[in-house]
């Protein structure tokens, strides 16, 4: 069994409380892209952990989580989350942790990079987290990026940092910075991937074994589909495939071997960043946007910085059910909108005082698009840690199969707190029937 799990909306959907979920059910769980951006909270008891490189299952003991090959990695985020763990009482060790030899290295002038381009926009600036992700998915798809696997090859290290560093200096000074060293930088990233090189595999051969073999496997997406670099509201994106597409081509899987995809999503919207966001509480909704984020504890998880929030768009989310196929949705934080006469979920969009066929591709578009919105009622009463359908207020339970029917996906989880067990099993077809037991 092949289990892909990934955000429909623009990221924080909880994708790390359901990957953490259903990973007892895993043999092994593998992140497919993007790197230490993503911030995947788990929580359980009074212990929260907050993933950013690894992947969720590594909260459970004997789960083995794989890296692969469409990941940027940055060793030093890398060691210190790894560091992190340990100190929690979490294994971080090569038995379990594969981290795929043909990942790309995030390095310092990356990060040096991500700040000059964003100065560089002024206005336009996308609000990236600032990790070097889409300098070191350029240097990738610009052929002179540095694998895992070529950086033990001290020669071969070397040459690339100086000539990369070359181009990248020109441009950083140009901007004000200090130019940045290449044998120190040399040095400390030689020093780590040596830390790093027992954890090397190659992920693609392991994983299709593995598959092959009849283990399961849980495909852990980061950020959104609405943040993918093709499908996503570009240019206000990440620089990688979020999309089940992208699980394929970053993990090396065969696209036999897939399963189901669960889409994650969020009873309400946010978004952190730049970028159109037809459905933001804004102006006179600001106070209900504050109420949410309070409400939801909507700050970034990476960067901690307060998420734009937003009612639910339908609209966005049946196209993002659309490209991935989801064979069945998570849907979390219904106990957020407890507190709420009214609920408002966008069904459509109006541009130029015509109803869209289909999300407009052009990010000048989207921020003039009026939502349509269809209004329901709310139900003012406690749904926190509810795990029986049936226990839901009858308000609740029809938001719930209007979104499913919006969307046109069922709901096989509804999420009603942050705890693995504040859920709700609706139907299990998606792991035949194992949740329900
Ligand atoms: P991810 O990036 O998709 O993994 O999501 P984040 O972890 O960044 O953000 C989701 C936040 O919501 C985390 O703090 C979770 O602990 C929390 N969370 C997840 N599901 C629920 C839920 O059903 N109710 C509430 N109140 N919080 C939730
Ligand atoms: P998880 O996995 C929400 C956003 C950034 C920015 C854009 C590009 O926790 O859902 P980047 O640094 O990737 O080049 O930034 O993408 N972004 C996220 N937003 N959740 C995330 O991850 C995100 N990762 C990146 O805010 O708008
Ligand atoms: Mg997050």
């Amino acid at each position: 069994m092949v289990i892909a799990v990934i955000g429909a909306q623009w990221g924080d959907e909880g994708k790390g409380k359901i990957v953490d979920l259903l990973a007892e059910r895993f043999d092994i769980v593998a992140r497919y892209q993007g790197g230490h951006n993503a911030g995947h909270s788990v929580q359980i008891g009074d212990r929260s952990f907050v993933l950013h490189l690894l992947p969720s299952g590594i909260v459970h003991a004997g789960k083995t989580c794989v890296l692969g090959n469409g990941m940027v990695i940055d060793p030093k985020a890398f060691f210190e989350e790894a560091d992190r763990l340990m100190a929690q009482g979490i294994s971080v060790t090569p038995e379990r942790v594969k981290v795929s030899s043909r990942a790309h290295l995030i390095l310092p002038y990356h990060r040096a990079l991500d700040h000059t381009s964003e100065e560089r926009l002024g206005n336009e600036k996308v609000g990236t987290t600032l990790r070097g992700i889409g300098p070191a998915y350029e240097d990738k798809a610009g052929r002179r990026g540095i694998r895992v696997a070529d950086a033990l090859v001290s020669e071969v290290l070397r040459s690339r940092i100086e000539r990369n560093l070359e181009d990248a200096n020109r441009i950083i000074v140009a901007y004000g910075g200090q130019p940045l060293d290449a044998d120190s930088i040399f040095d400390e990233t030689s020093a780590m991937v040596e830390r790093l090189a027992p954890f090397l595999c190659d992920t693609t051969h392991f994983l299709n074994q593995a598959a092959a073999r009849g283990d399961s496997i849980l495909l852990e997406g980061a950020q959104a589909t609405l943040l993918d670099v093709d499908h996503g509201t570009y240019p206000f994106v990440t620089s990688s495939n979020t999309v089940i597409g992208g699980a394929l081509i970053g993990t090396g899987l065969a696209p036999q071997h897939l399963t189901g995809v669960l889409g994650i999503v969020r009873t309400y919207t946010t978004r952190v960043g730049e970028g159109p966001f037809p459905t933001e509480m804004l102006d006179g909704e600001a106070e209900m946007g504050q109420l949410i984020r309070e409400r939801g504890r909507e700050y970034g998880a990476s960067t901690g910085r307060p998420r734009r929030c937003g009612w639910f768009d339908a609209f966005a989310t049946r196209y993002a059910a659309e490209i991935n196929g989801f064979t069945s949705v998570a849907l979390t934080k219904l106990d957020v909108l407890d507190a709420l006469d009214e609920i408002k979920v966008c069904v459509g969009y109006n541009l130029d005082g015509r109803r869209c066929d289909s999300l407009p591709s052009v990010s000048q578009d989207l921020r003039r698009v009026e939502p349509i919105f269809e209004k329901l009622p709310g139900w003012k009463s406690p749904t926190l840690g509810i795990t029986d359908l049936d226990a839901l207020p009858p308000n609740a339970r029809s938001y719930i199969d209007f979104l499913s029917e919006r969307i046109g996906v069922e709901i096989g989880l509804v999420s009603t707190g942050p705890e693995r067990s504040q859920t709700i099993v609706v139907q299990d077809s998606i792991l035949d029937g194992w949740l329900k037991k």
